[in-house]
């Protein structure tokens, strides 16, 4: 277990509420996801996912990925939500920070149908139009209106530019076993498909093909990634008290906080590599916590970038927020300070240091800032960002969330939120069979 979670500089703000009870009503919320004796319990396939993806399923995603990824410079997903944050966590997190610019041997990913920007799909034609490329569209439901318009597009794009019976060689479907549009498409068409489990939500499907193929595809090693979640599994069933175990410790803190007032979490990293892994994060919390008007309002912020901009708010705004700074021990590369015998820009009392080390000390003043600010600050810290620990994290993340929501008294596998802006969008869209227009 690589995960270090510190509450040290949150206790100022709830030591007192860490009681015995409460310590026992995390454990009580772990063994109620484990047993899956809780709401929402045909939603729990995740809890063991990395034990239950077979070496068979891993190998036919590897082929997959191979085959593909040998004809294209480019492959797009096609997806939304849970379809599509997760992969682009992992693999904006792993791969180099300028891609498009630094031509490997594996295809840039491209994402598309997570938006209705008009524009966006203009220019991810016209980058398409000069580029080999595939596609992978995955949809659960596989009736989403974003990711079926955009795919809808670049089906006749593929089509036009290959050939009807070529196209079908660059596009893999991931979506229900049998059910919804998508699957229809995909049977008709005879494109390849991976099945979305039915008992694992959008937000949880990282580990399932839905993350695992485009992952894949960008090269990245899908057996440690699925391997550093196999280990927090089993670290989660050997030590379900809270004492040993960080993601009860996390996941009671954060409701403590709430508790006592601080409704917005802001997850901060000061590694931008990880901007979409907090947007993962967002999602994972916001759609499972933010219903029956509670939950937590997750946040998110790259530092020292945002220092820049929301630091003035964090420091001294309206105190409603605890801050939890997501942090590595080590990075990969060395970036050498040159020495300067002018120090015109009185520079020369960093040169013995490393540019990681300046910014693990930015870090430190940030939190001693922020809780001077009346900030409460958690900090998770893993070794280094690889596909390893990123497995790690994600299972340490998604079984938090699943304890801290049933901790706040919610069914955190359900959103029936979402519905709301598509019927008044198929309503204003005059969508056939579509009659009702206000929120029920
Ligand atoms: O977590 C969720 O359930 C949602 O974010 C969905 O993943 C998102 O709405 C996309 O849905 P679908 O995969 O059915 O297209």
């Amino acid at each position: 277990m690589n995960v270090k979670f510190s509450s040290q500089d949150a206790l100022f703000f709830v030591e007192k509420l860490i009681t015995d009870p409460r310590k026992a009503d995390a454990e009580a919320a772990l063994q109620t996801a484990l047993n899956r004796t809780g709401r929402g319990n045909d939603f729990l396939g995740w809890i063991t996912l990395p034990n239950d993806v077979t070496e068979a399923d891993i190998t036919r995603i590897e082929e997959c990925a191979a085959r593909m990824a040998a004809k294209s410079q480019v492959v797009v997903v096609v997806g939304i939500g849970g379809s599509y944050l997760g992969a682009r966590a992992v693999i904006e997190a792993l791969q180099h920070s300028f891609a498009p610019y630094v031509d490997g041997k594996f295809p840039h990913i491209l994402y598309a149908g997570n938006n209705i920007n008009e524009d966006y799909l203009h220019d991810l034609l016209d980058v398409l139009d000069t580029r080999d490329y595939s596609v992978v569209v995955i949809s659960k439901s596989g009736t989403t209106t974003e990711p079926a318009l955009a795919f809808r597009i670049l089906k006749q794009h593929c089509e036009k530019k290959y050939g009807v019976e070529a196209a079908k060689e660059r596009i893999v479907a991931i979506t229900d076993k049998a059910r919804g549009a998508l699957k229809t498409l995909a049977d008709k068409e005879g494109y390849p498909t991976f099945v979305i489990p039915d008992d694992v939500g959008g937000r949880y499907s990282v580990l399932t093909p839905v993350g695992l193929l485009p992952i894949a595809m960008a090269g990245f090693n899908i057996r440690q990634l699925l391997q550093g979640a196999k280990d927090m599994q089993k670290f989660v069933a050997e030590n379900p008290k809270y004492e040993q175990n960080p993601i009860l410790q996390y996941a009671l803190i954060r409701n403590l906080l709430y508790e006592s007032g601080l409704k917005v979490e802001l997850l901060a990293s000061f590694e931008p590599q990880l901007f979409y892994f907090i947007e993962w994060f967002k999602q994972l919390f916001g759609e499972s916590e933010g219903k029956e008007h509670k939950g937590i309002f997750p946040a998110g912020a790259i530092f020292s970038t945002d220092l820049h901009s929301l630091g003035q708010y964090i420091q001294e705004g309206t105190r409603q927020m605890f801050e939890t700074v997501l942090a590595i021990d080590a990075v990969h590369h060395r970036v050498n300070i040159p020495e300067d015998a002018e120090n015109l820009d009185n520079l020369n009392y960093l040169q013995h240091r490393t540019i990681h080390e300046i910014n693990q000390i930015a870090r430190k003043g940030t939190c001693l800032a922020h809780v001077d600010g009346q900030v409460p600050n958690l900090c998770i810290t893993v070794p280094e960002i690889n596909e390893y620990h990123l497995g790690e994290l994600i299972y340490f993340f998604e079984m938090s969330c699943a304890v801290s929501g049933y901790m706040l008294g919610v069914n955190p596998f359900d959103q029936p939120g979402v519905e709301a802006y598509k019927k008044n969008m198929f309503r204003l869209l005059g969508k056939p069979g579509v009659k009702y227009f206000l929120f029920q």
